[in-house]
């Protein structure tokens, strides 16, 4: 098993997320359209990847990001060639003959998708062409889309089209699920680097989101990172004993894969026996590279000015006090007279920054890496 920092962790170096894919699995068994549920990092691309990678006997399986469509159309557009894609179609041949045939069949027969114009004529309405294809197919399996960065696209449209276009999208999304025809033939399973729930309730349409089957993707457990950790070591010749592994799963504390390897990929640098000091200068040296974590900074300063300073100001609050407490952060939003604080609040929960789970009325930092970061090169 390789050491993968950045890249999905796919095939031999993916470290098996049981609990996370028997549940996905589980989900898309009874007929259900699912949300994976994580922090950017935490692992949902690779987990959708694994699902790629080992489709069960019954499904086909297409991943598409959509992160660089910025149009409600083009969204579609993007689906809809995707699916018609030579390289995917061709997969299929030895797999799911019928699907096969269909989707060749309508490569060559265009008058399938003519016709389906906007109103103006100028180009292919792609929801309705997609739509279209979906009822006409006599799958002999069922097809599993899953749409990696779909609230990203969303906020996208929102952005450079219309709210409009977003709830549009959402709203269609929502219509395919409810349509019997389409969910025989095909489970969506949706993901995305920031909260689907936090960018549809900004636009009011949690409800277009409510009938989706969650699956949370959840850090490691003790046991299972001190497994993974032991892979990872003796696969890349670390020589590392327990004691030093578990001081160091103690200090990453939020234990999700990225970081262990993070911190690994130091430690495969380094000879002989790890001691504990080497621990805590690896930690120091991944906080130096500002790729790994500049993303959570960059990601605040796409919020409206005065969400970005209210958000900063809450963050660099916490990353200086451990804590912030839900009077403070009331002062804050009167400093910078917002009128939805707990919106910003709830979306700085979805997307993986902050957590109330001790207590209701404190919110401290998911994962005192990120918090150690932010402190370093935010705050100060
Ligand atoms: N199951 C896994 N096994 C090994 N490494 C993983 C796994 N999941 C995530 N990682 C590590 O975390 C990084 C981020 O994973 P990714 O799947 O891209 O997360 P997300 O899509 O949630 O942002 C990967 O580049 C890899 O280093
Ligand atoms: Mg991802």
């Amino acid at each position: 098993m390789r050491i993968m920092t950045g890249q999905v962790a796919r095939k031999e170096n993916f470290w098996d997320r049981k609990r996370e894919l028997n549940d996905v699995w589980y989900k898309i068994d009874s007929g259900n359209h699912v949300l994976l549920v994580a922090p950017r990092r935490v692992g949902k691309t690779s987990v959708m990847y694994n699902i790629f990678d080992n489709p069960k006997d019954d499904y086909i399986v297409l991943y598409i990001d959509t992160e660089s469509a910025d149009k409600e159309n083009e969204f579609w557009k993007k689906l809809f060639y995707r699916l018609m894609e030579e390289e995917f179609v061709n997969t299929l041949q030895n797999k799911a003959k019928n699907l096969f045939n269909k989707l060749k069949t309508i490569k060559i027969d265009e008058a399938t998708i003519k016709g389906i114009k906007f109103g103006d004529g100028s180009e292919l309405d792609y929801a309705q062409a997609f739509k279209k294809i979906i009822k006409e197919l006599d799958a002999d399996k069922k097809l599993i889309i899953m749409i990696d960065e779909f609230a990203q696209t969303i906020e996208n449209i929102i952005k450079y089209e219309s709210v409009e276009n977003a709830k549009s999208l959402l709203k269609t999304h929502r219509e395919l699920r409810q349509d019997s025809a389409v969910s025989e033939k095909v489970t969506f399973i949706y993901a995305g680097s920031i909260g689907l729930e936090s960018v549809a309730s900004k636009i009011d349409s949690i409800s277009t989101i409510n009938d989706l089957a969650t699956v949370k993707i959840l850090p490691l457990e003790f046991s299972d990172a001190k497994e993974f950790v032991t892979l990872l070591a003796t696969s890349n010749n670390i020589d590392i004993q327990e004691d030093e592994i578990t001081y160091l799963l103690n200090k990453i504390e939020w234990k999700i894969p990225f970081y262990i390897q993070l911190i690994m990929d130091e430690l495969r640098k380094l000879e002989g026996r790890i001691q504990a000091e080497q621990i805590d200068s690896s930690f120091e040296s991944i906080l130096d590279n500002r790729n790994h974590f500049e993303h959570w900074h960059s990601r605040l300063k796409s919020l409206a000015d005065n969400e970005y300073q209210f958000s900063k100001e809450v963050l660099n609050t916490i990353a200086e006090n451990t804590i912030i407490t839900s009077n403070k952060i009331v002062n804050i939003a009167e400093k910078y007279k917002l009128d939805d604080a707990k919106e910003v609040i709830h979306s700085l929960v979805y997307d993986g920054y902050i957590n109330n789970n001790d207590e209701t009325k404190e919110y401290r930092f998911n994962s005192p890496i990120l918090k150690m970061w932010w402190y370093k090169n935010v705050t100060n």
